[in-house]
Formats: C-alpha cells, sequence, structure tokens
C-alpha cells in the first residue's frame, strides 16, 4: 500500500520516536501555539460549564490552554503516541485526551462544542482530502459555538511536491462558511516558513 493510501500513519511513527519535551516533532511549540496566544490577545473567552474540542491537538498544550479558561476540554489526535506524550506531560489535567481518527464518523460529537481549534490539521494531510476533512470539522461546533480555524493561506495550486505542510487557498477556508458558519473575524498574521504566504487566523460562528 502507498503512503497515499495510509495518509496519517507517519503521525504514529513521528510521535513514537520523539521525547516528552518535543523533540523529534517538527511544528511544535511546546506552548500554547502563536497565533492562538495572538488571538487570546484580542478575544475572550467564557469556558465555564462550556465544551471544548481541540482537532490534531499534537503535544496538548493548546488543550491546557483552553481548560484554562474553564472549559471542559476533549482534545484528540489520530496518533495514539501523541496521546501519551499528553497525558504524561499533563497528569493532573482534566482534559480527555483521546485517540481518534478525523476522517472516522465521530458522531458523538456532531454540533456538540462551544469552542472547536483547527490548527494545521487540515494541511498536514494531502490536498485531496481537505473536502473530506473540512465539513468534518465544521460539524463539531454546536449551534451557537465558535470555531478557531488557523491555516497558512496562499493563492498558488499545491503539487504532492510542496508539502508537507500544503498551502490552503483562500476557497478552502471560505469553504467552510458553505457548511452553515459564518466568518465573525480574520487576523492575518505573518507566516514563519513558507515565504509569500500569509497565516490566516479565521473566527467562524454558528448562528444559534
Ligand atoms: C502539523 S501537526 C499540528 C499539531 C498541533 N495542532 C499544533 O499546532 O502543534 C498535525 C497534527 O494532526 C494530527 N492528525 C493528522 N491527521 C489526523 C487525523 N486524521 N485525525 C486526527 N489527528 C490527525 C497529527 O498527528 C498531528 O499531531
Amino acid at each position: 500500500m502507498s503512503e497515499e493510501d495510509k495518509p496519517t500513519d507517519w503521525f504514529e511513527s513521528l510521535y513514537r520516536d520523539a521525547s516528552d519535551e518535543g523533540e523529534g516533532v517538527p511544528w511544535t511549540n511546546m506552548a500554547t501555539h502563536p497565533s492562538f496566544a495572538a488571538w487570546l490577545e484580542t478575544n475572550s473567552l467564557q469556558g465555564s460549564e462550556k465544551e471544548a474540542l481541540v482537532v490534531g491537538c499534537g503535544m496538548g498544550d493548546d488543550a491546557i490552554e483552553l481548560e484554562s479558561w474553564g472549559y471542559q476540554v476533549t482534545a484528540f489526535d489520530v496518533a495514539e503516541s501523541a496521546i501519551d506524550h499528553c497525558k504524561r506531560r499533563f497528569p493532573d489535567s482534566t482534559v480527555d485526551f483521546q485517540t481518534a481518527d478525523l476522517f472516522d464518523e465521530n458522531k458523538q460529537w456532531r454540533h456538540r462544542f462551544d469552542f472547536v481549534l483547527e490548527i494545521y490539521t487540515i494541511q498536514a494531510l494531502l490536498p485531496k482530502y481537505a473536502e473530506t476533512l473540512i465539513p468534518k470539522i465544521a460539524d463539531f461546533v454546536a449551534p451557537g459555538g465558535r470555531l478557531l480555524v488557523v491555516t497558512v493561506t496562499g493563492d498558488k495550486p499545491r503539487s504532492f511536491e510542496d508539502g508537507p505542510p500544503w498551502i490552503l487557498t483562500p476557497d478552502h477556508v471560505t469553504e467552510f462558511e458553505s457548511l452553515g458558519l459564518e466568518i465573525v473575524d480574520r487576523m492575518v498574521r505573518e507566516a514563519a516558513s513558507k515565504a509569500n504566504n500569509d497565516v490566516w487566523v479565521t473566527t467562524f460562528e454558528r448562528p444559534a
């Protein structure tokens, strides 16, 4: 079977070989993601008696950030070893760290979460999967809930050799709008890598 047929397998081996300090995980900040931290400087969260979901949570720091705002947090990653790192790093946390695959149905999470955070999961996978993954992420947002999507965004067509990560286009981001979500804010930041692209930090809301 080719790598394209098992698109998420390489994450497990990467996290299995990584340390709890993050050595071997090229994208980890081992802290709140800088774009999420920048968003938090101008946006407030009220998490009491609310639920949040972190998609592709990696080493878990963004889930811990959301826990600090009072949310009951669920955070999932396809790589079991990533979830093992999270549990070892944050043994006293109330975050429900789970191994789960975004490609699966995950019906129990449908329209359930008041706040959903997606940072760089879609674009860690081949471009052909974006149209499958975007509706799945949109589906997690409860009526009246918000979705924050952080993407490296550019206009150029993407080929296999360009990634990972594969740059998302503005069309991919606005695709969330066709799924019942409204854009309420967009912050544009300079991308650290991938010259001539921007990081879009887009806030969506599902009308109540
Ligand atoms: C580029 S990393 C970003 C991790 C984290 N969001 C961050 O910003 O540090 C992409 C993450 O998505 C996870 N992932 C990839 N495909 C997934 C899937 N189908 N379901 C759940 N998680 C997935 C990977 O294991 C990896 O942790």
